[in-house]
């Protein structure tokens, strides 16, 4: 990074708001993204809007390329500063501007953590109910910026269907907001949707106003045993057409749910040598009477595919294990075994055969995969272990086998990325799912935001380099 550069990033944020040791580098350097490293050459630490406004319009004057930064929680490697650059950390903007328990609002600075933010609305009996399995430490902005699920997606929706309205800091340092604070809005172009799931491309977000519902009172969660793993996932579509919404409904492979309670010391499910799956569902609302109804519907349903003894959670305490051990999957995966992860998603009916597909992609090129996730929205997530796969089948045959994989999903009606995004790890798949054209009209929409490219480059788009290289940028 060139000292002038350094010099003026000190004088507009303060010394100590300006990172440029080993050891900082290296830990803004990653995410959770398998176990990649790629260190920005400086972190700024802004503590304002103003700032955030100077520094991007400083850096899009010097073609600096700057990344944005949130917890670092996610799974595309959006948060990677591959072309060095500037790490933009938001981490001072971590405050909860305001509930408004009128309108059923909360109006945040994105760093603050998502659970964080869920209790407090919760105190005032609203729910903000995307719920990232990393809800205890990813942040609200970088949800935002990928369009996150989580388990209760099937009912409530994801990020987007929460966001009313945000201020951003466009790349050449203009503020705006993006809508309004409605529930409605049918006025213009919508820019609030456009920068959810942008992936730190287009902007950066300052501000976020959420929407909130009312606090559902009760929740029952089931845990449902299937001898087939196919079978339980054909249960999926049932519990729906025969007229249930679950607040969430989860499905776990046997190896998912064994790695989970190796991980998760001192949590644990029923799990008989024989079950080869699980459906986690819940159902939440007012009145228990009407959640136990549900629950026998459920039951019944489950029964034609051939699913074993039910278990009720009793109490709190067993609903919070049982949650603790879907949300731990991810990381236990991780902790077991190097690994891909893809987050294929299908629409809901044709579950059953994208798992038929992974499977018989996996037998052929010869991985084993972990397949959990948001069964009730078709969204699985495949992670593919490394096991002892050599370097060419590792790096060469399984690029391969992914693009099959993803060819299938995309002719199921599907696509690349439910939740994760895409990001760095995925970028290079995106011509399955979009033709040159519609490239092209996501690639213009960029550039008006971004005309100098300097904002997260080289993510999303195969090809995209930024201006700084195009230009023989100095590091
Ligand atoms: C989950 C994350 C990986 O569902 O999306 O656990
Ligand atoms: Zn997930």
């Amino acid at each position: 990074m060139m000292t002038n550069h350094l010099a003026r990033f000190r004088a507009l944020l303060g010394d100590s708001f300006v990172l440029t040791d080993q050891e900082s580098l290296r830990h803004y350097g990653h995410d959770e993204t398998e176990d990649l490293s790629y260190p920005p050459d400086v972190v700024l630490r802004p503590g304002s809007t103003e700032e955030v406004s100077a520094v991007l319009r400083y850096c899009s004057e010097h073609r600096v390329p700057v990344t944005p930064l949130g917890a670092r929680t996610g799974l595309s490697g959006g948060a990677l500063s591959i072309y060095g650059g500037v790490g933009l950390s938001m981490e001072r903007f971590n405050r909860i501007i305001e509930v408004d328990e009128l309108n059923g609002q909360v109006t945040t600075e994105p760093a603050v953590i998502t659970q964080v933010l869920q209790e407090t609305c919760a105190e005032k009996g609203w729910y903000y109910a995307p719920d990232p399995a990393s809800r205890g430490s990813c942040w609200i902005g970088g949800n935002i910026a990928e369009n996150s699920g989580g388990p209760h997606a099937v009912k409530y929706g994801v990020t987007k269907d929460f966001v009313l309205n945000l201020e951003v800091v466009l790349p050449t340092g203009e503020i705006i907001w993006t809508g309004a604070n409605t529930l409605k809005n049918s006025t213009g172009y919508n820019l609030t949707q456009l920068m959810v799931g942008s992936e730190g491309t287009l902007g950066v977000i300052t501000k976020a106003v959420l929407k909130l519902i009312p606090l559902p009172r009760h929740q029952v969660l089931m845990l449902v045993p299937f001898r087939s793993a196919e079978k339980a996932c054909e249960a999926v579509s049932a519990i729906f057409r025969a007229g249930i919404t679950p607040s969430a409904l989860e499905f776990m492979e046997r190896d998912a749910i064994e790695l989970a309670m190796q991980w998760a010391e001192g949590a644990a499910m029923p799990l008989e040598d024989d079950v080869a799956a699980h459906l986690l569902i819940e159902v939440d609302g007012n009145h228990p009477d009407a959640l136990m109804a549900d629950c026998e519907v459920i039951a019944e349903v489950v029964a034609r595919y051939e699913s074993g003894e039910i278990l009720l959670a009793e109490d709190q305490a067993q609903k919070d294990q049982l949650w603790k051990l879907r949300r731990k999957v991810g990381e236990a995966v991780k902790a077991h075994s190097t690994y891909k992860e893809e987050d294929t998603v299908v629409p809901r009916y044709l579950l059953p055969e994208l798992l038929r597909g992974v499977k018989s992609i996996g037998a052929h090129y010869g991985f084993h995969s972990v397949c959990y996730g948001h069964a009730g929205d078709g969204n699985l997530h495949v992670n593919i272990l490394r096991g002892d796969l050599d370097e060419e089948t590792w790096n060469h045959r399984l690029p391969v086998a992914i693009r099959e994989l993803f060819r299938l999903v995309v002719s199921l009606g599907g696509t690349l990325s439910g939740e994760h995004g895409i990001g760095l790890v995925q970028k290079d798949y995106m011509d399955i799912a979009f033709n040159s054209f519609q490239l092209n009209l996501m690639r213009e929409i960029k550039r008006v935001f971004d005309p100098f490219g300097i904002l997260n480059p080289g993510k999303i788009f195969p090809d995209m380099k930024p201006a700084s290289e195009l230009t023989g940028h100095e590091k």
